[in-house]
């Protein structure tokens, strides 16, 4: 939802500046134009060098710089996000002070704001601060709320700036469409463990972020998103019902109950194809040189649900490392999807626990689209627009 999009980057001064050069790199990442205002203060933190390279525009620091800077940089934002923000830009907004560029920038923008606050906790926790904050709230301003721990300042508490990956995904949900509206998406993500015996399981190296990305694209774009999630180190995304699983015979059971209400299925889980026989009641001891397992088919849980399409749109992935496309057009067929997203996870930045992938989209009516190499969130998107396409598209 960033490519292309206008975003304007407000850096103000805390210890925390620095983590703003990793927002606006992921910005630019994401294809966003991206341009940068900061506060004298924050350029006693961090140089503006640092954001004119990143940003790959001059970095406007002055209100009286030539013509009215101000207007034209509001004028310029699809969204405005400041990173950090303190408390003084904060009380400055909130009580409509404008004093210097970015709080006469923030004053003039119409576009939706993002605040990212960061400070000492008792400066966090200040009744004057938490009015300002409660103000902007009620004016619509949104917040990357802090979190806790241990502040450079030495103090522990609330006022550590939010993560940027977080912060990038809530500029992304400020400048999504809200074209899924009214449809309800479920998601599949993550591996799933097949238990052997109490400490141990087969499972596989999916990190769970492709389906999650999706998860997190389809809520912001207005669906009711379902995600059902094997064991992964990822916080569930804002606004989405995470169901947890183990075993693909439990993320098959929790899949068909969200299914009759289901408009799409989009499934990244890496579901284990095979589990142990029988699962030992005691830790299995090393005995012999050798140890046989045998392991029993587990149930496709994409092609039972090809089985019940209806009017649904499914969409499936197929990790491969050779004959891409014949594999992916024969899965595509046995388990009755509408579109296949196929990758070659031997590819460099594809794959298993990278933040990008390289996929080739693979239709029903025999189409093939490689795309490009592009971040997991970019390619969650690109996957909804083609769910809305073949959503809009007549039926055979
Ligand atoms: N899938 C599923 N249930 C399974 C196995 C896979 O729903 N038991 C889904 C996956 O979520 C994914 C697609 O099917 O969307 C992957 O297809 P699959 O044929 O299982 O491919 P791989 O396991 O990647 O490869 P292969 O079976 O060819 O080794």
């Amino acid at each position: 939802m960033l490519a292309g999009r206008k975003v304007l980057v407000g850096v103000t001064g805390s210890i925390a500046a620095y983590r703003a050069a990793e927002v606006v790199r992921g910005l630019v990442r994401e294809g966003a134009e991206t341009r940068v205002v900061m506060t004298a203060a924050a350029r006693r933190f961090v140089s503006h060098v640092t954001f004119a390279t990143l940003s790959g525009h001059p970095v406007a620091t002055r209100l009286f710089d030539g013509g009215p800077v101000h207007i034209e940089l509001a004028r310029f934002a699809e969204a405005a996000v400041v990173v950090p923000a303190t408390a003084n830009i904060l009380g400055k907004v909130a009580h409509g002070i404008a004093d210097d560029l970015l709080s006469t920038v923030l004053l003039a923008c119409t576009a939706p704001v993002l605040f990212c606050p960061a400070m000492n906790a008792s400066m966090y926790r200040h009744p004057a601060v938490q009015a300002s904050i409660g103000r902007l709230k009620e004016m619509g301003y949104h917040f990357a709320e802090p979190g806790t721990g241990a502040l450079a300042c030495g103090e522990e508490g609330p006022g550590r700036l939010a993560e940027p990956e977080a912060i990038l995904e809530h500029v992304g949900r400020l400048l999504a469409p809200k074209d899924l509206a009214g449809l309800t998406v479920l998601v599949t993500a993550g591996p799933t463990r097949e238990p052997l015996d109490p400490v141990r399981f087969i499972s596989n190296r999916s990190s769970g972020k492709m389906g999650y990305a999706v998860a997190a694209a389809a809520a912001a774009r207005g669906a009711r998103v379902i995600l059902v999630s094997g064991p992964t180190q990822l916080a569930p995304p804002a606004g989405v019902e995470t169901v947890w699983v183990e075993t693909a015979r439990e993320m098959l059971a929790r899949v068909r109950e969200f299914y009759p209400a289901a408009d799409v299925v989009v499934k990244a889980a890496a579901v284990a194809d095979y589990r142990p026989a029988g699962v030992s009641e005691h830790k299995i001891k090393k005995e012999g040189e050798t140890l046989h397992l045998v392991l029993e088919k587990n149930p496709d849980i994409l092609a039972t649900l090809g089985r019940e399409k209806g009017r649904r749109i499914l969409v499936g992935f197929a990790a491969e490392t050779e004959e891409l496309v014949p594999r992916a057009r024969r899965k595509l067929e046995e388990k009755n999807l509408d579109l296949l997203v196929a990758n070659d996870v031997t590819l460099p930045g594809a794959g298993f626990g990278t933040d990008t992938n390289v996929v080739q989209l693979v239709y029903r009516d025999g189409r093939v689209v490689p795309l490009p190499l592009m971040t997991k969130r970019a390619l969650a998107h690109r996957i909804l627009d083609e769910v809305l396409r073949l959503r809009a598209a007549p039926g055979p």
